[in-house]
């Protein structure tokens, strides 16, 4: 991980399923709240990990469902396989790691002599993690037996009930808590350790993230039981984790602010953008920006001319716009095609997401600006890479002087206006 240079203002460490994303939400609303707040405010000197108990498969699977933004280090197979960054390159000392005292051929052998464990699906059984189904009224008894038998035979291992029916065996050193402890201690030796850590979860394989020393954490409003109960008995007077009254996003959102680790008001929740110039950077820029066109094509703000004077007060007239079909418009010009699209997406599905928004200062009012830009509608999407020129010469805004987008994979068989 060498984006940043220093250590990151603000590492979260989130679970997906049921804490990072709802699933008894279909407009994912709290999803985009948190992406929109991470993309404007944190994403340029903060950290985004995702830790979850899926496989890569179904953890691909997940990014391709749910409108989730690219986390900078993804730790899969509960706490076994870390990655880092877009390409997903995985951490091989963290293997080399996990082969200490695991014999996964001894795992196999010796739970298929219970016949309470009903074996998972193939995707989700990994080189350090064998996983299981069990009802909840066996699973302390599996548990203990199944301990002492491959202690038995010389292994190391953990074992994992989560959800109230998964079992997973892992490697001793393996886990979430244990993948963390690993990261946070390679950031310290390069002298980069994050200012402060916020741990998100809401499930049994969680747990062991909340007791990692100096960690914030928190459990959302919709945690499990079994989680619960972990704190009750083990974690109840420690003030630095919070079980929250919001559900999922909304939930991490909500630690944000009590333990006032940073900017907790999404750009989803400003109503008045314009009056919000305090904070205005390259990041707030593009997210409200993009908000903005989407709330312009919902119909959600008035149609008027005064909208796309604002925008073209905000372009440089002369600058230069490069659709991802190649073509290429004077920034003026191309403004105008706002017109025609206002309310096209009135009463539809339609949201739109900035991922990965990066700044590079070229000098003291012009920034160099990537980010990948996608346009949803239901299950549909497209997207682009933006790279963009933004000044911010005399004036309190930014001024966007040249805009070039390329297709994003798999994208460039629709319309695509802006
Ligand atoms: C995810 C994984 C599954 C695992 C469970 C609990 O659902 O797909 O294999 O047992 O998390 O860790
Ligand atoms: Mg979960």
């Amino acid at each position: 991980m060498d984006r940043l240079q220093s250590s990151a203002r603000l590492m979260i460490v989130s679970d997906l399923d049921h804490t990072m994303v709802d699933h008894h939400d279909p407009e994912n609303s709290s999803l985009f709240r948190f992406n929109a707040l991470w993309e404007a405010h944190y994403r340029q000197d903060s950290l985004l990990v995702f830790s979850t108990g899926r496989s890569p498969t179904l953890y691909k699977q997940l990014r391709k469902e749910k409108p989730m933004i690219t986390p900078d280090i993804a730790i899969m197979s509960v706490g076994t396989e870390i990655t880092y960054g877009k390409s997903m390159v995985p951490d091989d000392g963290w293997v080399q790691f996990l082969n200490q005292k695991w014999n996964k051929d001894i795992v196999i052998e010796e739970t298929s002599k219970f016949p309470e464990l009903k074996r998972q699906a193939e995707t989700e059984q990994r080189p350090h993690k064998v996983s299981f189904y069990v009802e909840k009224e066996k699973a302390k008894h599996v548990t203990e037996a199944l301990s002492k038998v491959l202690a038995g035979r010389g292994l190391d291992v953990k074992i994992i009930y989560s959800g109230g029916i998964d079992l997973d065996v892992l490697p001793k050193g393996a886990g979430k808590g244990q993948a963390l402890a690993y990261l946070l201690k390679k950031f310290e030796t390069e002298g980069k350790k994050p200012t402060n850590t916020l741990v998100c979860g809401d499930s049994g394989n969680d747990a062991e993230l909340f007791s990692i020393p100096g960690v914030y954490g928190v459990m959302v409003s919709n945690a499990q039981e079994e989680l619960l109960q972990w704190h009750a008995e083990n974690a109840k007077d420690n003030p630095k984790i919070l079980h929250a009254s919001e559900r999922c996003a909304s939930g991490i959102i909500q630690a944000i602010g009590h333990f006032k680790l940073g900017r907790n008001l999404s750009p989803r929740d400003v109503t008045d953008i314009e009056n919000d110039v305090e904070n205005l950077s390259p990041g707030v820029e593009i997210v409200n920006f993009s908000l903005l066109i989407e709330k312009w094509r919902r119909a959600e703000v008035e149609n008027s001319e005064m909208f796309i004077a604002g925008v073209k007060a905000t372009s440089l007239p002369s600058g230069v716009f490069i659709h991802p079909s190649g073509a290429d418009y004077i920034m003026k010009d191309y403004v105008n095609v706002l017109r025609k699209v206002y309310g096209d997406k009135q009463g539809k599905q339609f949201r739109t997401l900035v991922d990965n928004v990066l700044a590079t200062q070229l000098d003291s009012d012009t920034w160099l600006i990537k980010f990948d830009k996608w346009e949803l509608s239901g299950e549909e999407r497209q997207g682009c890479v933006v790279t963009a020129v933004l000044g911010k010469k005399d004036s309190d805004w930014f001024t966007w002087m040249h805009v070039h987008e390329t297709w994003l994979e798999h994208s460039g068989q629709g319309e695509w206006l802006l």
